[in-house]
């Protein structure tokens, strides 16, 4: 990965985005031993196999080997591009980009988002006290009607927009925000009236309001419900240069706060959100008026290791829920489902059955719901729609892992009157068939390898790896090592930079791809190894064993060349052969 970027400012800008508190924003941490530990927060698990090292500043998951510095930790997160990380981190730890020093026009973005995110949070400040005034008593008393407490209506923001023009935006451009900037947030709208005259007004008027507020506490967007049967029932912010509806969930600032989640609960809308958390529910989100996209089910892994769909009971819920399952599968976040009974949306079940009721509700697997929404279209009394649910059914089972399938296996056994060895049957027909289709992406060849004990090159190599760990420590004596004790190409370049003087945070930077980048951060970690001196005798031992070895090949090769050679050379041949022999003595 190449950046414009000087080396030394990139180096400037690591040690002053610490790797700690940065992964501290979305893993939390435990210090154990010398390393950070937390959930690894790109892939599923249960015990932290994620580390962070401080003093190499330096992440690495020993799970899914994951693995790089602060740079790349921030690219896996916000999905960014190496140098949209970079510039990111160096607007929070307040550096100057050095070429844009004098780029005018990122400058001006940069201070029009920070303006744009302060009017939005001066207009949720405003939203939120007019809730308690009387311009905003009827969003208030529609908002306890809903059933929500003060409580739960200040930990989510909520707030009122008056019923009358602009109070907002005069409000703000009293505030110094410019009408083009509130027009830029969404916040109000910009019309030219008949007599050609312009005039502007708030966008949001007369509606209760839900602010969408990031990971990081910023104010995107606003959602605004209309308190009478007004349409939009919802109006919501469109697209600004701070707010991507596509990009964000509901209440994420929430999920945040909400550690060790071990599963999120992803709803449909702003009101099913607030109202199971103050149920008591942990951990949930809402899309914001679209359908799940790849952007937000990853964004989602960060926070726990499955999302729950607990989409709205109707017909719209139960399609949004097949298709959210498929994006979800494609980003391999574990999956399941709450089907909510009765064509109810969360909102209404937890107000009709309670707390206790909601937790009852099974979360049930991708595959068990695909069937159940499979069997709603068949009538199981006729023989042909029986054999055709069947048909179909064994292709949705046939797709998940034995255990679940045996179950599965009962119940559609039970369901159509087919024996499990007739349905097993056919299921193995619909895996063959699934199975020669042509894939997106051919299986890989496996490669045959190599039994450990036939590959001496195996216990070398580990050598030189642990080799260059110490080295990387700095706890070595620099002129211990040369450049041909490693014969590994990519250890030896590691090597020298490090002996040039790079520090090994710099280092992932250089890798060409997520392999080598896995690689390199594993051998750059802090050594687990204890004091300078156990390093430098640990180091002595990987030195003779790869000593040894080079001389030993090279000896197998002089007494090949020796067999062949005769005069002059025969005796150079000779002379190396006992120098070798005289210093194999002594490494032994
Ligand atoms: P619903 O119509 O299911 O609303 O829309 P709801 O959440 O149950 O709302 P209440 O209980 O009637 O207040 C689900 C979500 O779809 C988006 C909103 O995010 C809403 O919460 N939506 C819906 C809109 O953005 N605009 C609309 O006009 C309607
Ligand atoms: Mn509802």
């Amino acid at each position: 990965m190449s950046s414009r970027y000087p080396a030394a400012w990139l180096d400037e800008l690591r040690s002053r985005s610490d790797i700690v508190q940065i992964v501290s924003g979305y893993v939390a941490l435990n210090k154990k031993g010398r390393k950070y530990w937390g959930l690894c927060p790109f892939h599923g698990e249960k015990t932290p196999s994620f580390s962070v090292d401080g003093e190499h500043q330096l992440y690495y998951c020993f799970g899914c080997k994951a693995g790089g510095n602060v740079f790349h930790f921030f690219m896996e997160m916000e999905h960014c591009t190496f140098n949209e990380a970079v510039e990111q981190l160096a607007e929070r730890a307040h550096m100057t980009l050095p070429e844009l020093e004098k780029d005018e026009d990122y400058e001006r973005r940069r201070t029009q988002r920070e303006r744009l995110l302060n009017a939005n949070k001066e207009a949720a400040r405003f939203y939120h006290e007019t809730l308690f005034t009387p311009a905003g008593a009827a969003s208030l008393a529609y908002l306890r009607k809903r059933g929500l407490s003060d409580g739960i209506i200040r930990k989510f923001g909520l707030g009122a927009s008056p019923d009358d023009w602009c109070t907002l935006s005069d409000r703000l451009m009293e505030k110094g925000f410019t009408l083009d900037e509130l027009v830029l947030a969404g916040l109000t709208v910009r019309k030219k009236a008949e007599n050609g005259k312009e005039r502007y007004f708030d966008m949001f008027r007369s509606r209760a309001m839900f602010p969408i507020i990031d990971a990081y506490g910023n104010v995107l967007a606003f959602g605004g419900r209309t308190l009478e049967k007004r349409e939009p029932k919802y109006l919501n912010t469109a697209d600004t240069p701070v707010f991507n509806k596509r990009k964000g969930v509901f209440a994420a600032n929430l999920l945040r706060q909400q550690r060790h989640l071990d599963r999120v609960i992803l709803v449909e809308g702003y009101m099913d959100v607030v109202s199971l958390t103050q149920f008591g529910v942990e951990g949930v989100c809402a899309t914001l008026g679209t359908a799940l996209t790849a952007e937000q089910a990853r964004l989602l892994k960060r926070y726990a290791p499955q999302v729950y769909l607990g989409y709205d009971g109707d017909s719209a819920g139960q399609h949004a829920i097949l298709r959210g399952l498929e994006i979800l599968e494609q980003e391999n976040v574990p999956a399941r489902v709450l089907d909510f009974p009765d064509g109810l949306d969360p909102d209404e079940f937890i107000r009709r059955d309670g707390a206790e009721g909601f937790r009852k509700l099974p979360a049930i697997s991708p595959a068990a719901y695909r069937l159940r929404r499979l069997k709603d279209g068949f009538d199981l009394s006729a023989q042909d729609s029986r054999l055709a649910y069947a048909r179909s059914a064994s292709e949705i089972v046939s797709a998940v892992d034995p255990l679940e399938r045996d179950v599965l296996l009962g119940q559609l056994s039970v369901e159509t009157g087919f024996s499990r060895e007739t349905l097993l049957e056919q299921m193995n027909l619909s895996a063959q068939k699934a199975s020669s289709r042509p894939k997106d992406q051919p299986a890989r060849p496996r490669t045959p390898r190599a039994p450990v004990s036939a590959q001496p090159q195996g216990d070398d190599l580990r050598a030189q790896e642990l080799l260059l760990s110490l080295f990387a420590s700095g706890q070595i004596p620099k002129d211990m090592i040369e450049e041909k004790d490693f014969d590994d190409d990519e250890l030896k370049s590691l090597y020298r930079e490090l002996a040039a003087g790079a520090s090994p945070a710099s280092l992932p930077d250089l890798a060409p791809d997520e392999t080598s980048r896995s690689r390199y951060t594993r051998l750059l970690l802090t050594p687990t190894a204890g004091s300078t001196d156990e390093m430098i005798a640990m180091a002595n031992d990987c030195l003779i064993r790869i000593r040894k070895t080079s001389l030993e090949k090279r000896y197998e090769e002089l007494s090949q060349e020796i067999s062949s050679a005769s005069g002059e050379q025969l005796s150079a041949l000779l002379q190396e052969a006992r120098e070798i022999s005289d210093k194999l003595k002594k490494l032994k």
